[in-house]
Formats: structure tokens, sequence, C-alpha cells
């Protein structure tokens, strides 16, 4: 391979590598830039349906305070986690239901749920507070 055919092989890889849907959720510009509407219309989904597996951990969900859980998930970025939400995931500790039982929810009141559920997960490193 000669030097100019490889300075574009390494280009691709380098692009082709760093696609914006591989990063964290936090670095995610709707985490970043999230309106209050946004947050607010994310509270209510989350305290109309995402609450009742994981604010007391039923059904293997995950508590918004295991943090440990909640960092790998993050890892996966918003695209992966959209998805899982959406369409339900079956994971090591149990499944997700489609939609997270709020069948009526649009994609807007689904992403907004998420992005809650990480700006509290967020806003509460320190472990101190219930969520
Ligand atoms: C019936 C219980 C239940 C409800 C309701 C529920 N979840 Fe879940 N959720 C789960 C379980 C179980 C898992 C998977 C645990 C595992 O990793 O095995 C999960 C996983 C997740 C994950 C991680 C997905 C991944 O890629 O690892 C996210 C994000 C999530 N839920 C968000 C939500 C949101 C947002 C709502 C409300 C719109 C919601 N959940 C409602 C039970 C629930």
């Amino acid at each position: 391979m000669n030097k100019i055919s490889f300075f574009i092989l390494l280009t691709l890889l380098y692009f082709g590598c760093s696609g914006k849907d591989t990063g964290s959720i936090y670095g995610d510009p709707q985490m970043k830039n999230i309106s209050a509407e946004m947050f607010t219309l994310g509270k209510k989904v989350y305290s109309r349906s995402c609450f009742t597996c994981h604010t007391y951990g039923l059904s293997g969900a995950a508590k918004l305070v295991d943090f440990d859980y909640w960092n790998r998930v993050a890892d996966k970025g918003m695209d992966t986690i959209f998805t899982h939400v959406k369409e339900g995931y079956n994971g090591n500790r149990g499944i997700m239901p489609p939609k997270g039982n709020c069948f009526n929810c649009s994609d807007e009141e689904l992403r907004a749920s998420i992005l809650y559920i990480f700006q509290k997960i967020n806003s509460n490193k320190d472990g101190t507070k219930y969520l």
C-alpha cells in the first residue's frame, strides 16, 4: 500500500469510528441543552409510566440509584437507548416492555422520559437523594 492510500484509509477509519451516535448520552447535545419544557414532559411521562418499575426496582428493572447499571447504559448512546425503550429490550435482569408500557406515548415523549431519567441520575451522583 502506498503512503497516499494508507492516509486515505486512516481518514476513512477515523471518520467511520467517530460517528455521532457512539458517544455516551451525557455528551449528547439533547442532554446538555435540555429545555425546561422537555424536562417537565419527561417528568410527566416518567411519573405516569416508568416509575412503577424504575423507582421501586420491579420486574428486574434498575432503580435510578443503581449508578453502575445506568453508567453502562449511558455509554450505549442516545440512539440505542431510544430504540430499546421504544421497541422493548430483553436484558440480563429482566424485560423492558416496549415504550415502557406508555402505549400512547409519542417518540418525543419517550425521548423526554429518557433524558429525564439521565438528568435525575446525573444530578444525584453522590447518591444522597431518593429517586
Ligand atoms: C414493567 C416494568 C418497566 C417499565 C414500566 C419501564 N421499564 Fe425500563 N426497564 C425495565 C427492565 C426490566 C429493564 C431491563 C433490565 C436489564 O438490563 O435486564 C429496563 C431497562 C431500561 C433501560 C435500559 C435499556 C438499555 O439499553 O440497557 C432504559 C433506558 C429504560 N428501561 C427506560 C425506561 C423508560 C423511559 C420507561 C418509561 C417510558 C421505562 N423504562 C418503563 C422495566 C421497566
